[in-house]
């Protein structure tokens, strides 16, 4: 077992679950979470994991390699999140997106192939995105993403996650580091920040306000919940091969309006709730990830994803949480929702 791990964007959504899972999971482990805690990071994510012995939080950025290096030498592997993770964002300006996602890796896979020096107990694993892969059309429903599916970015954000993607694959052709990767759907869950749909429907309909929906809503996402995917990055970790793809995810597709009206049902909330706006430029039609070789391979299956069971766990834990939520959503958040989607 590994036993001192180095997460990037640890302080983010599924990297704060990530570890709060790992430390539950493996109690010899160590944690040490790098995060330059960007508008997306937040340290109350971690909150009860901060006074854990076996977890230290270092700020930085990923694309300094003054602060990487030393931290990448203490760690027996590293698992990859941070990213500028929000594709209307990568609309507004793609900058950021390149920076972080794909110097950023860049940095983080070059420091490792110094530390390492050509020992392969040492694992870097990338977490990248079912994104990667474009789009499926709506009227083909038995088409999915496997791992051999071409990649086809059609977005600036999934564009920078692929050149990383790319990059962790040929460091290790080039230079025979134990790279693994994983591309995973649509998470939800706790702890997300509420630009991304379920927690901005959820919460806006706490405050009392309509929730905006793209286009005719028929957009489908495979959506895993974030202990699932969590639970999918350890196997890989552990298990998986060296040099290999693994697809995750909850073989749960959803409309977006389908989500939609779950979540208004399970506020009690009717359809005059929902506000129709113009559709994202751009806007990906069908994700649908096959994810049989980490289920023959490795044995990974996403038991905790299954609705409506899943979504009202979600839907309740925002509910019981508005402290986290409402100052998450105050400040920068506010101009960043009036430019987005025009205030209401
Ligand atoms: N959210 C999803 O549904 C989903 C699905 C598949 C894959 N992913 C991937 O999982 C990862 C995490 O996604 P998320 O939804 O938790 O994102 P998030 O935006 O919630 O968290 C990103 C974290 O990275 C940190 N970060 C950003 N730039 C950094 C930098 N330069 N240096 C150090 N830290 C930096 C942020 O502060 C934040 O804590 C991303 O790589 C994303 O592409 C996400």
């Amino acid at each position: 077992m590994r036993t001192h791990i180095l997460v990037t964007g640890g302080a983010g959504f599924i990297g704060s679950n990530f570890i709060r899972f790992l430390l539950a999971q493996r109690p010899g482990v160590r944690v040490t979470n790098l995060d330059s805690l960007t508008y997306s990071g937040n340290l109350e994510n971690l909150t009860g994991i901060d006074a854990d012995p076996r977890y230290r939080f270092v700020k930085g950025d990923i694309c300094d390699d003054a602060a990487v290096s030393p931290l990448v030498a203490q760690a027996d592997a590293v698992v990859h999140f941070a990213a500028e993770s929000h594709v209307d964002r990568s609309i507004l300006d793609s900058r950021p997106f390149v920076v972080t996602n794909v110097m950023g890796t860049q940095t983080l896979l070059d420091a490792c192939r110094r530390a390492w020096a050509g020992n392969a107990d040492r694992r870097f694993l990338y977490v990248s995105t079912d994104e990667v892969y474009g789009s499926l059309p709506l009227d083909r429903p038995e088409l999915k993403f496997t791992e051999e599916t071409p990649l086809q970015t059609n977005s600036p954000y999934s564009a920078s996650k692929a050149a990383g993607d790319l990059l962790a694959r040929a460091y290790h052709h080039t230079f025979k580091m134990s790279v693994l990767t994983t591309r995973c759907s649509n998470n939800f869950g706790p702890y997300q920040f509420p630009e991304k749909v379920i927690p901005l429907f959820v919460t806006n309909l706490i405050e009392g306000k309509q929730v905006p929906l793209y286009g005719d809503g028929l957009n489908v996402r495979d959506w895993i919940h974030v202990d699932d995917h969590s639970d999918g990055v350890l196997c890989v970790l552990e298990r998986g091969r060296p040099g290999e793809v693994y697809n995750l995810g909850g073989n749960n597709e959803r409309s977006n309006l389908e989500l939609t009206h779950a979540i208004l049902a399970l506020m009690g909330k009717g359809p005059e709730m929902i506000r129709p706006v113009a559709d994202r430029p751009g806007h990906d039609r069908r994700y649908a990830i096959d994810a049989t070789k980490a289920l023959r391979e490795l044995g990974w299956t996403p038991t905790r994803s299954a609705w409506p069971a899943a979504l009202e766990r979600t839907v309740r834990w925002y509910a019981d949480n508005p402290t986290w939520w409402r100052r998450v959503k105050s400040g920068a958040y506010r101009e960043y929702y009036a430019k987005q989607y025009g205030g209401g």
